[in-house]
């Protein structure tokens, strides 16, 4: 690659529901010139969400639709190249919504933080970023956990699942993880120390998910939606709170999906059903990172990250995550971290 140009990758085409390798192109920019005020960010590693199969849908979302044509929108992070701020120096990792590209060119209020470079860098896009964040803010805010309630959580082997079973763990709850296949769920058990695991691919997922909530399902962290979500809704305990943070198993909502009727089931069980959006808590991240980067200095909260190398395999790094081909966070390195 030469070094001067700005490798881009923009959204070609909307999808219609999973977004595709075919929906993205790779263009070449120039390297933005440093302004005053400004800072010039060299991207080291970028995120992968499945919220982003969100953000570039035409239909209404918490956000505004990444444009035809525009940058996909992306955390990363990255070491300042040049800077025109006072607070920011070359050399300092940063990180921020910088979007899937080399160079990006922000002023300071773009940069959500100065990145500690005593822990792995990249964490600062997962168990320390918004996925670490989520988990942390929408157990605790949303689901509030009680020692020894069953907490139930989907995609459990992924970057948001895993910390949610852990942050559970450290609150003295029993943790239940559902996840796609029988190595997710050693992976669970081993590595993530759920109490138990189960795969939703399981021919008898829904005749044996009772044996695992003898006592009902007190916090439901509903990372899926869907039938799995379905089936462990049937077992809620009274008073249950049920955290709903994604919703990856629908691959469209147009039309939306019909299921159950769930309306009888909350009020039998006088259960709470709390949609989370983790940029509500904004304002709150810095309580968060100095208790995650404890727990991950500790060893309390481990993390697993699997990185593919390029900006060529970002394409297709979104419906990857929809075929649940990850194992724990997923990042594209663009550039070496020194
Ligand atoms: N509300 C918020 O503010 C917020 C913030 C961050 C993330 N989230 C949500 O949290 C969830 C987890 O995000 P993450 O970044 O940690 O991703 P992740 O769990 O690391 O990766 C996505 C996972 O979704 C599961 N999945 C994909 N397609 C599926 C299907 N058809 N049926 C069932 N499961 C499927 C897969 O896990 P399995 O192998 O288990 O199938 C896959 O590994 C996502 O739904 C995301 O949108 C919400």
């Amino acid at each position: 690659m030469s070094e001067n140009v700005n490798r881009q990758v923009v959204l070609r085409s909307r999808p219609s529901g999973i977004p595709e390798a075919e929906n993205f192109e790779i263009v070449q920019k120039p390297i933005p010139r440093i302004k005053a005020g400004m800072i010039l960010v060299r991207n080291i590693y970028l995120s992968v969400e499945p919220a982003m199969r969100g953000w570039v849908g035409a239909a209404a979302n918490y956000a505004e639709p990444v444009p035809i044509g525009g940058v996909m929108r992306s955390f990363a992070t990255g070491r300042v190249e040049q800077s025109a701020h006072p607070d920011f120096r070359p050399g300092d990792i940063v990180t921020g919504m910088f979007g899937w590209q080399d160079y990006t060119l922000v002023d300071a209020e773009s940069i959500q933080r100065k990145v500690d470079p005593s822990l792995p860098i990249s964490t600062s896009l997962g168990v320390l970023g918004l996925n670490g964040l989520t988990a942390y803010f929408a157990l605790l805010d949303v689901g509030q956990p009680r020692t020894d309630n069953t907490v139930a959580v989907s995609s459990a082997a992924g970057a948001v699942g895993s910390c949610v079973g852990q942050i559970a763990k450290i609150k003295g709850c029993r943790t239940v993880g559902i996840t796609s296949s029988e190595e997710k769920v050693n992976l669970c058990l081993n590595e993530f120390g759920f109490d138990a695991a189960i795969s939703y691919r399981r021919d008898d997922f829904s005749a044996v998910l009772g044996d695992y909530f003898k006592q009902g399902v007190d916090i439901y962290f509903d990372n899926t939606a869907g039938a799995i979500s379905d089936a462990v809704l049937s077992h809620i305990a009274v008073g249950a709170r049920i955290v709903v943070c994604g919703t990856a198993s629908v691959a469209s909502w147009d039309p939306p999906p019909l299921g159950p009727r769930v309306e009888r089931n909350i009020l039998v069980k006088r259960a709470r059903m709390q949609g989370f959006l983790i940029f509500d808590y904004a304002h709150r991240y810095s309580e968060a990172w100095p208790v995650l980067s404890d727990w991950v200095r500790s060893g309390l909260l481990r993390y697993r990250e699997e990185i593919t190398q390029g900006i060529e395999t970002a394409p297709s790094a979104i419906a990857s995550l929809y075929r649940s081909e990850n194992m724990g966070k997923r990042l594209i390195r663009i550039a070496a971290e020194d």
